[in-house]
C-alpha cells in the first residue's frame, strides 16, 4: 500500500544489519536527520539485536517480522554485500524505499534488477554515497570547478592504510569484500562525478588474498579526452600518498589526507619563461626536472570548504516527501559497478578493457 507522508509526520526507518554501519545509521545519522527516526532493528547476530534494544529500539525476531511493520516506509540495508539484493528486493515488494549501503550490489547485473523491481513496485531505491560530503572532495571538486588548473589531464585519487583489511566478510570475494567494493567504489563515485566524458579504458593491477579478494589495487581510466585518472586503494601502504593530486596545464592541487592540508598551485604568465638552475643529483645533472622558480607561480591554500555529516539524510528525507529525487542517481551507481567490473576482468586478463561508457 501506497504511504503518502506529510512534512509534519515523522518517516519511520528500519535497519537490517546492524553492525558497524548500521549502528552509525541508527545512532548517529537518523539522530541528526530532521524528519526521520528510527523505529527498530534486524540483525542475524544476538548481541547487535541486545545492543538495539539498549538504545531503545525495536529489536525485530525476523526480517518478515520488521518488512511486515506497517509503520516502517523506508529501510536501510547495511548487511555484509552478498545480501543486499535479496534484502532489497524483499523490501521494495513489502512496500519499502530502500537505501543499500554501498557499493549497491556485487555486480551491475544485481543492481539493475533492483532497478527494475523499484520501477515495478514504484517504490525509491537508492544507495548511501555519502562520501560525496567529505570535505577533501568538495575541496577538489571547488578546485576543478574554479578552472584555474587549466587542462586537467592527470587526477590521482589515493586512499592508503597500512592496517590490512579488518577480520570478516570484507576478507572474503564471496561475500563483496576487498578494496575495490569497499573503497574503490566511493572513490570511483567522487571522480566520474567531478571529471566529464566517456571513459574509454580500463586497466587495473591488485594485490589479492588467496581467495582472490584485493587487499589493494591500482586503476587507471584513461577518458576519451585523454585524460589519465588513476584511482589508488592500499592496505599495506606504511607511507600514504596523497589523498588527491590533480595537473592542470596551469597548475596543480594537492590534497595530502583526511585533514585537508594541501595547497594550489598556478603558473603566473604562460607566456615567460624562466630558465631552471640545473640541479646536480648523485650521478647527473638535470634541467627538465630541476624545481620550478619560485617567481614564476602562486601558491595558494586549498579552499577552505568543509563537509556537512548531515546532508545526505537531508536530501534523501526531501526525496522519500516526494520533493526531490534521490541525489544518488541510479544510472550512476550501475556506470561505476561496470567501472569494477572492468576493472576485475583487467586484473584477471591483464590486458587493458575498452570501456566507451
Ligand atoms: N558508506 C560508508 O561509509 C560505509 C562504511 C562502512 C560500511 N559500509 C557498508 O555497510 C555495510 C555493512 O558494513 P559493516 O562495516 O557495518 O559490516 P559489519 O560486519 O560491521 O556489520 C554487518 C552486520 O550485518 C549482520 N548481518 C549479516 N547477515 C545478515 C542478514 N542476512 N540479515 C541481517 N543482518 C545480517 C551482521 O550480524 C553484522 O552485525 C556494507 O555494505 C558496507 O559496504 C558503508
Amino acid at each position: 500500500m501506497e504511504v503518502v507522508m506529510t512534512d509534519l509526520q515523522q518517516i519511520k526507518a528500519g535497519i537490517i544489519g546492524f553492525g558497524g554501519m548500521g549502528f552509525h545509521h541508527g545512532t548517529h545519522l537518523m539522530a541528526l536527520a530532521d524528519g526521520l527516526e528510527l523505529k527498530g532493528v534486524f540483525d542475524t547476530d544476538p548481541e547487535r539485536m541486545n545492543l538495539a534494544k539498549e538504545r531503545g529500539f525495536s529489536a525485530y525476531s525476523s526480517q518478515e517480522e520488521l518488512l511486515a511493520d506497517p509503520d516502517i516506509s523506508f529501510v536501510v540495508v547495511a548487511t555484509p554485500n552478498d545480501f543486499h539484493p535479496a534484502i532489497a528486493e524483499a523490501a521494495m515488494r513489502a512496500g519499502k524505499n530502500v537505501m543499500l549501503e554501498k557499493p549497491a550490489t556485487i555486480t551491475a547485473g544485481e543492481f539493475e534488477k533492483l532497478i527494475e523491481i523499484a520501477e515495478e513496485t514504484g517504490r525509491i531505491l537508492t544507495v548511501h554515497q555519502n562520501r560525496r560530503f567529505d570535505s577533501d572532495y568538495l575541496i577538489i571538486k571547488e578546485v576543478l570547478a574554479g578552472g584555474r588548473l587549466g587542462e586537467v589531464f592527470s587526477v590521482h585519487s589515493c586512499v592508503h592504510g597500512s592496517n590490512g583489511i579488518p577480520p570478516g566478510w570484507r576478507k572474503v570475494k564471496r561475500q563483496g569484500g576487498g578494496m575495490l567494493l569497499d573503497w574503490g567504489v566511493h572513490l570511483l563515485d567522487q571522480l566520474l562525478l567531478v571529471i566529464p566524458g566517456k571513459i574509454a579504458r580500463v586497466y587495473c593491477t591488485m594485490q589479492t588474498l588467496p581467495d582472490g579478494s584485493d587487499e589493494c589495487f591500482d586503476l587507471t581510466l584513461t577518458f576519451e579526452s585523454g585524460l589519465n585518472a588513476v584511482v589508488s586503494v592500499g592496505t599495506k601502504n606504511f607511507i600514504p600518498q596523497p589523498r588527491w593530486l590533480v595537473c592542470g596545464n596551469l597548475g596543480a592541487a594537492q590534497v595530502d589526507g583526511w585533514n585537508c592540508v594541501g595547497k594550489v598551485v598556478t603558473v603566473k604568465d604562460t607566456e615567460v619563461y624562466f630558465e631552471p638552475e640545473i640541479v646536480y643529483t648523485t650521478a647527473g645533472p638535470t634541467k627538465t626536472m630541476a624545481p620550478r622558480n619560485k617567481l614564476t607561480v602562486d601558491e595558494v591554500p586549498l579552499p577552505a570548504i568543509r563537509g556537512d555529516e548531515g546532508a545526505f539524510y537531508q536530501t534523501l528525507i526531501s526525496a522519500l516527501r516526494g520533493k526531490s529525487k534521490p541525489i544518488v542517481d541510479n544510472a550512476e551507481v550501475l556506470r561505476v559497478l561496470r567501472v569494477m567490473e572492468a576493472a576485475r576482468t583487467s586484473y584477471e586478463t591483464g590486458r587493458a578493457i575498452e570501456f566507451n561508457m
